[in-house]
């Protein structure tokens, strides 16, 4: 990695926090206090924000690095705690969930209704079989039956594996094949931009043409498109539902049983399917959402995440629910109708709290500040921002187009793997600064380091890890341990290596400047590099590929695929399409690359490895510093002239 010494001039670049309430500023310091001080014991008292069945003898438990235990002893369900614990009081007839779809039809389910609809499906998933333990993939878009099956699995004990409704039917293959999924919920399809997108059509695609663990597919009706159904196989969600009985009861799970796995892209083709624990995880996004957004009773709060990936899991689903939050769930486009319909919603609903994400902040700004000013947005008091580095000049104007200058803006920077917010401001801090996540969450202790492992100087570069476990840490890579500790726990002995690049400035602010490894961010969602590769590598024509993010004035980073072909095949604007076509088929459109080169040779280094940073360099047109470790130097001329005259 290179050193880079920059000076960061940030006392003039902090924003003063325009809505700085004494008691909120009491508790944000209390918190720091308390985290600092002890860390176990500030997770212990948060403990008693989550309701449990049976209490828990130990909080911690560190004697077999890196396979943490958290609340040992302990017993709770997470279903029980999202929704029942409301009803005892005038919560239970508050929305939990405010639902608008694209066509702008709306429904409202209060916490009753959200209980009596996640019992149902629960006890009809029992009574098809669905045992405690065993892995149900929902592949859906994002309407309340998503929430409703996340739901009602927790309720029995079935940890569920979403899959993204972006990818396609290979990625839904894969994914239901390496949990051994014998139930699969789902939808006939999702709205998307006026159009449907055939989800079931895709679970057809998925479990057709080979041997499939799955037995029962349960599908419900959203876009109301004509689907077959295949008799034994598949069933109608609302059938379940009204074959399940009003109560069933949530079963007492072990603190560290299993409330999910999430599949994230990592630096090999095959997917991490990363695994979540149930009691750390739901005080650790308790805890994380309460006081990030300063929860209070009369929110109503929007992520504009999808459900398919992290973001939706903690803080759509488990961390508000748990709070006895008010959530808008919106299924459709940023743009359509127009491009103002998000502010719309907010107008429609008074948001209070609005949560999304860099690349879609981008886009708004270059659609124009006239669609956020023929709205009234002054229902909003406090905004978020996940998924990538937010650029100062993007915070800036958040700030003040959305937030109209009176709301304070969280930059909270946290991965799949780390299941809650780990570094973000706190609404009660004094001052902000725009394009930092800042400052580690109370009772979590991060740090940059240098390659030899020592803290990396003010200014200078270095990875991110987190040095103590916290709570809603995954546990483990499912079925794959190995690569748990090699991923995560190889770099630097009993620390956690994030994968990201950070840097420090002189007020010990954080920056992080994103992925230092072969995984790709774009628009807020990873996809590795080799994953895309070993999908061009198929194509007859192909002998060898390198995938690398190019700096996106919109997506943060975009796909760029250097390819060498096979004798007797070039380069063409048949095959360039053909190839892209693979990837978006094999993968989802969310790969598919931006640009393909055809180049005769690749960079590698004398051992024969593809140095990528020099055709991310390349691509993104800088100096190429020294090539002469190159196995050919002149690779990286050829490649570059090549480049430019695509470009032009
Ligand atoms: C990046 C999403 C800068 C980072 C919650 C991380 C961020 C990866 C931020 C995880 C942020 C997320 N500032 N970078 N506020 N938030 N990232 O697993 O590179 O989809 O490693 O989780 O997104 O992506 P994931």
């Amino acid at each position: 990695m290179k050193h880079q010494h920059q000076k960061n001039d940030v006392a003039s670049h902090r924003v003063v926090n325009p809505l700085l309430d004494q008691k909120v500023r009491e508790t944000a310091v209390k918190l720091r206090e308390m985290g600092s001080q002890d860390p176990l014991k500030f997770w212990a008292e948060m403990s008693r924000d989550i309701e449990w069945s049976k209490n828990w003898e130990k909080v911690f438990d560190g004697s077999n690095t890196p396979f943490y235990r958290w609340f040992l002893g302990g017993q709770l369900n997470a279903s029980y705690n999202c929704i029942d614990r409301h009803l005892a009081g005038w919560r239970r007839n508050k929305a939990a969930i405010i639902f608008e779809d694209e066509r702008g039809e709306t429904r409202v389910l209060t916490y009753q209704d959200l209980y009596r609809e996640v019992n149902r499906l629960a006890s009809g998933l029992k009574k098809l079989g669905v045992k405690r333990g065993e892995v149900v993939t929902i592949y859906m878009p994002m309407i309340p039956e998503s929430v409703i099956a996340m739901l009602a699995c927790a309720r029995i004990g079935a940890p569920h594996s979403v899959v993204f409704g972006g990818f396609s039917a290979d990625a839904l293959r894969d994914r239901i094949q390496d949990a051994s999924s014998r139930f699969l919920i789902t939808a006939d399809g999702g709205m998307r931009r006026g159009k449907s997108v055939p989800l079931k059509q895709n679970v057809d695609i998925a479990l057709g043409s080979e041997k499939s663990p799955v037995e029962k597919v349960i599908v419900a009706r959203n876009t109301g498109d004509a689907v077959p159904m295949q008799q034994g196989r598949d069933l109608w969600f609302d059938d379940v539902s009204n074959s399940g009985e009003l109560y069933c009861e949530p079963e007492r799970m072990d603190a560290e049983d299993p409330l999910f796995i999430l599949y994230s892209s990592g630096t090999t083709g095959k997917p991490k399917g990363i695994l979540h624990t149930t009691g750390g995880y739901m005080i650790g996004v308790h805890t994380t959402y309460k006081y990030t957004f300063d929860h209070r009773e009369e929110d109503i709060y929007w992520c504009t995440a999808d459900i398919g990936w992290i973001t939706g899991h903690s803080y759509i689903v488990y961390a508000p629910l748990s709070n006895g939050a008010t959530v808008v769930l919106y299924e459709g486009s940023p743009d359509y109708p127009s491009q103002d319909r998000f502010w719309s919603i907010i107008e429609k609903y008074r948001v209070s709290v609005f949560y999304t994400a860099p690349t879609a902040i981008r886009l708004f700004i270059k659609w124009g500040d006239q669609w956020p000013a023929s709205h009234d947005l002054s229902s909003l008091r406090l905004l978020g921002s996940v998924g990538e580095p937010i650029n100062p000049e993007v915070w800036l104007w958040y700030y003040k187009h959305i937030g109209g200058e009176k709301c304070p803006v969280m930059d909270t920077w946290w991965q799949t793997e780390t299941g809650m917010f780990l570094i973000t401001p706190l609404p009660g801090d004094e001052s902000f600064v725009p394009g930092a996540a800042t400052c580690p969450f109370p009772g979590v202790d991060v740090a940059v380091l240098n390659e030899q492992g020592e803290p990396a100087e003010t200014g200078e570069q270095g990875y991110l890890v987190v040095r103590k476990p916290w709570p809603a840490m995954f546990r483990t890579l499912y079925k794959d341990e190995e690569r748990y500790l090699n991923t995560y726990w190889s770099q630097y002995k009993g620390i956690y290596f994030t994968g990201d690049g950070a840097k420090q400035d002189e007020e010990g602010a954080i920056w992080v400047i994103g992925r230092i490894d072969d995984v790709i961010n774009v628009s807020g969602h990873r996809i590795g590099t080799a994953e895309i590769e070993s999908v061009l590598v198929e194509h007859e024509a192909v002998a060898e590929a390198a995938v690398i993010g190019k700096k996106h004035e919109i997506k943060g980073q975009a796909i760029a695929a250097f390819v060498t072909l096979k004798e007797g095949h070039n380069g063409s604007e048949e095959l360039d399409a053909a190839l892209k076509k693979l990837v978006a088929g094999r993968i989802g459109a969310l790969a598919r690359p931006e640009e393909i080169l055809f180049s005769a040779e690749l960079p590698k280094t004398r051992s024969g490895k593809i140095i990528r940073r020099l055709l991310r360099d390349i691509a993104e047109g800088k100096i190429i510093g020294d090539t002469t470790t190159l196995m050919d130097p002149q690779v990286v001329s050829s490649i570059k002239e090549k480049y430019g005259s695509m470009e032009s």
